[in-house]
């Protein structure tokens, strides 16, 4: 198994281009679905999940034209099977977004029920709930979940809690849907949007796009022969990257980027003591001293996200004074926390929170990645202890951060994958 060897205690400093985000490429690519002619996507990050999703579709039939800039060319003009097996979804829960364009289009979905994974329980009762509403049978039998509907109607949802995927599975069945659909309490994250606008261009007609009230009007066939699309930028490695200067004291500057969709994490940045230079397409940080430590509750977007939550509580463990971070999203997202204390960082827990008294230095030692956040965690908090650091199960990295070991290097890290 894929290890990560690094030798910590130097400044990172340079320029790092940013990824298209996973989490917007991963619906959109669902989205593919949903349209008649073939679509071109652009600025996919080369991740384990996005195989994994390109896997998914191509098991049900969709055909994939790669070119040398990885824009993905998808037609699913047809699909043989509507199905989503258990041995791809157990990888990735993020399968569970083929459910509503299948469903929409295809009048049929089979869908291998996610199971728990590392950060919690994670179910999927607000998709399902969402779609029986819309008029679609479902059954859950053996570990799976049978969806049908002649066509799916139009209907008002509210959602009880903010749901990411959900309101994107939510969304892709509404267009599709006959008459009008409002989802209420919609997640606003920047993915959502991004997905938003993607079906807007395959001619889907959403309002409200950015908000919490999504109005659908759903159609009959979407898709424009010669559509491109790329996607956003990924906030969350922008961000990671940024801790990573501010954590060694660095200088680094994320290109490619968009400073709008941070504001929570350069907030966060910034009372730590970063000062910070934004373009319309670029970050700079520099951290001219030792950080200062900064409380935190992870919410809902625009709120402080909590796939930045791990990073923040490494900048903390070597910061100066006491930061408590509380995680309101997954109940059980602090894995991370047991492993920083290996590398000698002073953090409490309880309940949610986390309560962390900066320590001057970190010290190397051989730690274990839980999950794709808590592996970032560990890789910034490597970067800052002093001797080296094993960072053993590497692979829920290559989920979500393209070439890291490279990205880093390129700052001055001294980092490397050993077997
Ligand atoms: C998405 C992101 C993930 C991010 C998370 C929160 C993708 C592929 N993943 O995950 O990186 O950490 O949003 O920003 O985009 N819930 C229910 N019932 C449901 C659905 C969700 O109770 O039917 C709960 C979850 O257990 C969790 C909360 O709602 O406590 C938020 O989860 P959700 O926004 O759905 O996370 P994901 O979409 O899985």
């Amino acid at each position: 198994m894929d290890k990560l060897l690094i030798e910590g205690g130097r400044r990172l400093c340079g320029e790092v281009r940013i990824s298209g985000a996973k989490n917007a490429a991963l619906p959109i690519l669902a989205a593919t679905l949903l349209s008649e002619a073939p679509v071109a996507v652009g600025n996919i990050p080369h991740l384990r999940d996005i195989t994994t999703m390109l896997e998914l579709l191509g098991g049900m039939g969709v055909k994939f034209l790669v070119d040398e800039k990885m824009v993905i060319e998808a037609d699913a003009s047809h699909i043989h099977s509507p199905l989503a097996p258990y041995e791809l979804v157990k990888t990735m829960r993020a399968s569970i977004l083929v459910l509503g364009p299948l469903l929409t289009r295809f009048g049929e979905a089979v869908v291998s029920l996610p199971g728990g994974c590392a950060i919690g329980a994670r179910p999927v009762d607000l998709h399902l709930k969402g779609l029986s509403a819309m008029g679609a049978d479902i059954r859950v039998e053996n570990g799976y979940i049978h969806a049908s509907a002649k066509r799916l109607k139009g209907s008002r949802l509210v959602l009880d809690q903010v749901t990411v995927t959900g309101t994107e599975n939510l969304l892709m069945a509404a267009v599709l849907a006959q008459g009008k659909t409002t989802i209420e309490n919609a997640a606003r994250e920047p993915e959502v949007t991004d997905l938003a606008l993607f079906l807007e261009r395959l001619g889907a007609k959403i309002q409200g796009i950015g908000t919490d009230v999504l109005e659908i009007e759903g159609v009959t066939s979407l898709g424009k022969p010669g559509l491109y699309y790329e996607v956003q930028p990924d906030r969350i490695e922008t961000g990671t990257y940024l801790t990573a200067a501010a954590i060694t004291q660095g200088q680094v500057k994320t290109t490619r980027t968009r400073p709008d969709l941070l504001d929570s994490v350069l907030d966060k940045l910034n009372q730590a003591g970063a000062e910070i230079e934004t373009g319309s397409d670029w970050i700079e940080l520099n951290m001219p001293d030792r950080p200062r430590a900064v409380s935190l509750r992870t919410a809902p977007y625009p709120a402080f996200p909590t796939d930045m939550q791990a990073q923040l509580m490494a900048l903390n463990g070597i910061a100066q004074g006491v930061g408590i971070i509380t995680e309101t999203i997954f109940e059980n997202r602090f894995m991370h926390v047991l492993e920083l204390r290996r590398l000698g960082a002073d953090i409490s827990i309880e309940g949610n929170t986390a309560i962390c008294r900066g320590v001057e230095t970190l010290q190397g030692a051989p730690i274990m990645a839980t999950d794709l956040r808590a592996s970032a965690s560990l890789v910034l908090a490597a970067l800052a202890a002093q001797g080296e650091t094993i960072v053993d199960r590497i692979y829920h990295i290559d989920r979500g951060y393209e070439q890291i070991e490279e990205k880093l290097t390129q700052l001055g890290a001294v980092i490397r994958r050993v077997a």
